[in-house]
């Protein structure tokens, strides 16, 4: 079964072929870094016209790329939140229309659900049942996950996501956007002991997390210096607010893996690209018997392969979207799968 995947969630617009939830026939992504650099964060009004520029050339590449013809597809899925309003409604009217006028099932799936099923399109898939971390720009999140539509969500942050923190204090140290991989740069040459950052929730009975009193903590330790950080500083304070954030991230997967009886973990989401965080969880976690799944880098990042194979699971289980459906920006409460 070979699915057509669209993603328009925040700033990439991004179409894929995947056959049988498995195998990647073709992945296109359009990044708009270069349009958002200069406000040093996601315009969501400009995200949404460039969508708009480019979801049609880049669903043509994904076809051409995989060397399929439209009618050779069985089926369409698109994010249908959470995310920025504007900027899914592009890839979701899309895809709507597109499936209509093809005579194609089409879904709508949860685009942090979607990060989940990249590890199943490398070469290190995990066995069910397993623990995912979900790190990327928008959220944080633990799920414990039983089979390819059945992930239940065991903690959440209740502010700022992993990456947003990485992106903010980047921004803090004027490291331009997006930050998290100048920080995961720098921080290598860095003492992560040099300052002694909070851990928010660490030892708290939760699977919650909360990044937003790290962040001020950092501000609050910039603000508070006589003068501007020299090189050698800057990095000293990049590596001791990573370290604090993987710290809590590492510790939490692994107790979620321990209350759950799971001996296997997925890292995914932009954020499993941080090299110290991937060396971090990858050794501790074997020290407690559990193997760590990353899918490859490319997969990591916003994609539609990912949407693509989560849509497969549900179009193959008969699920179906309904034509006067729309999409959400976010979860009402806690995190739960779209309908
Ligand atoms: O999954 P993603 O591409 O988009 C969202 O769904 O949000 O994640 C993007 C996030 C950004 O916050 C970016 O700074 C972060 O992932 N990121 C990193 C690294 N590479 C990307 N954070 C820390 N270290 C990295 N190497
Ligand atoms: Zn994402």
């Amino acid at each position: 079964m070979k699915v057509l995947g669209i993603e328009s969630s925040c700033d990439e617009t991004a179409a894929a072929v995947v056959a049988d939830g498995r195998t990647v026939l073709s992945s296109v992504v359009a990044s708009q870094v270069a349009i958002h650099r200069p406000y040093d964060g996601v315009v969501p009004e400009l995200a949404s016209r460039q969508h708009i520029r480019a979801v049609v050339p880049v669903v043509t590449r994904a076809l051409a790329e995989a060397g399929l013809a439209a009618n050779e597809l069985d089926g369409v899925a698109v994010t249908r939140g959470p995310g920025l309003i504007g900027a899914l409604l592009v890839g979701f009217s899309f895809a709507k229309a597109y499936a209509w006028a093809m005579g194609l099932p089409w879904v709508g799936v949860d685009h942090l659900q979607a990060h989940v099923h990249a590890v199943f399109l490398g070469d290190d898939a995990p066995a069910f049942p397993f623990v995912a971390l979900m790190v990327s720009g928008g959220h944080t999140c633990l799920y414990h996950v039983t089979g390819p539509t059945a992930m239940t969500p065991l903690g959440q942050t209740r502010d700022d996501a992993a990456g947003e923190a990485f992106d903010k204090v980047a921004k803090m140290l004027e490291l331009g956007y997006p930050g998290g991989v100048v920080i995961d740069r720098i921080a290598a040459e860095g003492d992560p002991a040099r300052v002694a950052f909070p851990r928010p929730f660490l030892n708290q009975n939760t699977f919650d997390f909360s990044f937003s009193g790290l962040k001020s903590a950092v501000r609050r330790h910039l603000e508070t210096r006589p003068a501007a950080p020299s090189a050698e500083e800057m990095a000293d304070i990049a590596a001791s607010f990573q370290e604090a954030v993987v710290d809590v991230l590492v510790t939490k997967a692994i107790a979620a893996c321990r209350r759950q009886g799971c001996r296997n973990l997925a890292l995914v989401g932009g954020v499993a690209a941080n090299r110290r965080l991937r060396t971090r969880l990858k050794t501790d976690a074997q020290a407690e018997g559990i193997t760590v799944h990353i899918p490859p880098p490319v997969l990591c990042g916003d994609n539609a392969a990912m949407v693509a194979a989560a849509g497969y699971h549900q179009l193959a289980a008969g699920r179906r979207t309904s034509l006067d459906a729309d999409v959400f920006s976010r979860h009402p409460s806690r995190i739960a799968p779209a309908a």
